[in-house]
């Protein structure tokens, strides 16, 4: 029997890309699963492919505190309680820091980084109670900086503390406080970045067919929660750069600077 049946998931952003990987993953393996986003027309789709589980979706935009309250008191009015909470929700940029609006900027951290904070902080004393999981859908971007991706890399590394933080907070409480950090992944987040004055960019500049696939992304992260890990750092290029960074830093600054740019002009 797997060990997530009859387990209480709650995974922000569950209406696409990784997310949406997840909750079809732990909904098959026999987990109840609640889940939020913003665009409805992809609800729909989500719904409509898992009639009759037990799928709770609802409304709402996590770099709001209200929204996040209301939707994990839904949660609780309907499964009663909460063992795992996976902080997957988050939107990228691309755009130089230069040219960038500043409220762009801010809704970046708003989203990636107080959107985690906001429903861990009204889910803690259910996984508390139950010696549950903590899980930050964090990115290589949270160890290395990234061109064009200032706010994005800013949101990243501030879940990679606040979670090392919280995780040692809670060391003999039984809760396990895990960040995961996907490398390149195919899913729509590319197609949704923003863009200097904070629209969508409505494109995607790079070969999402090379990368790992959501499905696969899931699948490691699902195995990290079981195995209870630290942190899970995913493919092989993420895995080689934050080791660069740590080791060669200057190294990875040219390395970085000639893979985003091309001649002087950023082009992914
Ligand atoms: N794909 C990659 O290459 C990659 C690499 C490293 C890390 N990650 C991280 O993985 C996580 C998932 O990304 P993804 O690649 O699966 O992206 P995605 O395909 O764009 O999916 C993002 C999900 O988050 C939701 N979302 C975005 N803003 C939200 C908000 N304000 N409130 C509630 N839900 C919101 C989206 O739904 P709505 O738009 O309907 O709200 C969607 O369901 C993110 O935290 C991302 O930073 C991705």
């Amino acid at each position: 029997m797997s060990l997530f049946k009859d387990k209480v998931v709650v995974i922000t952003g569950g209406s696409d890309g990784i997310g949406k990987a997840l909750v079809e993953m732990f909904l098959k393996m026999g987990a109840k699963v609640a889940t939020c986003g913003r665009n409805y027309d992809k609800f729909y789709q989500l719904q409509q492919t898992n009639v009759s589980k037990p799928l709770l979706i609802q409304a709402a935009d996590v770099s709001k505190e209200l929204d996040c309250k209301n939707f994990i008191d839904k949660v609780i009015a309907n499964y009663g309680t909460i063992d795992i909470l996976i902080n997957n929700a988050g939107v990228s940029m691309r755009a130089l820091f230069a040219d960038v609006e500043l409220d762009t900027l801010k809704k970046v951290m708003d989203i990636n980084f107080w959107g985690a904070v906001y429903c861990t902080k009204f889910c803690l004393p259910y996984i508390t109670q139950n010696k549950g999981t903590i899980v930050g859908v964090s990115s290589i971007a949270g160890y290395r900086g990234l061109p064009g991706r200032t706010a994005y890399c800013a949101s990243k590394f501030a879940v990679n503390g606040w979670l090392e933080a919280l995780r040692t907070e809670l060391l003999n409480t039984g809760v396990n406080v895990m960040w995961v950090c996907p490398g390149f992944t195919s899913s729509n987040i590319r197609n949704a970045a923003l863009n200097s004055n904070g629209t969508s960019q409505g494109e995607t500049t790079m070969d999402e067919g090379k990368m790992m696939t959501s499905e696969a992304c899931a699948t490691h992260i699902i195995n990290a929660i079981e195995k209870k890990k630290r942190t899970l750092v995913l493919t092989f290029t993420g895995k080689r750069t934050v080791f660069m960074n740590k080791f060669f830093p200057a190294l990875a600054d040219k390395l970085t600077h000639n893979y985003f740019f091309k001649n002087g002009v950023l082009f992914k």
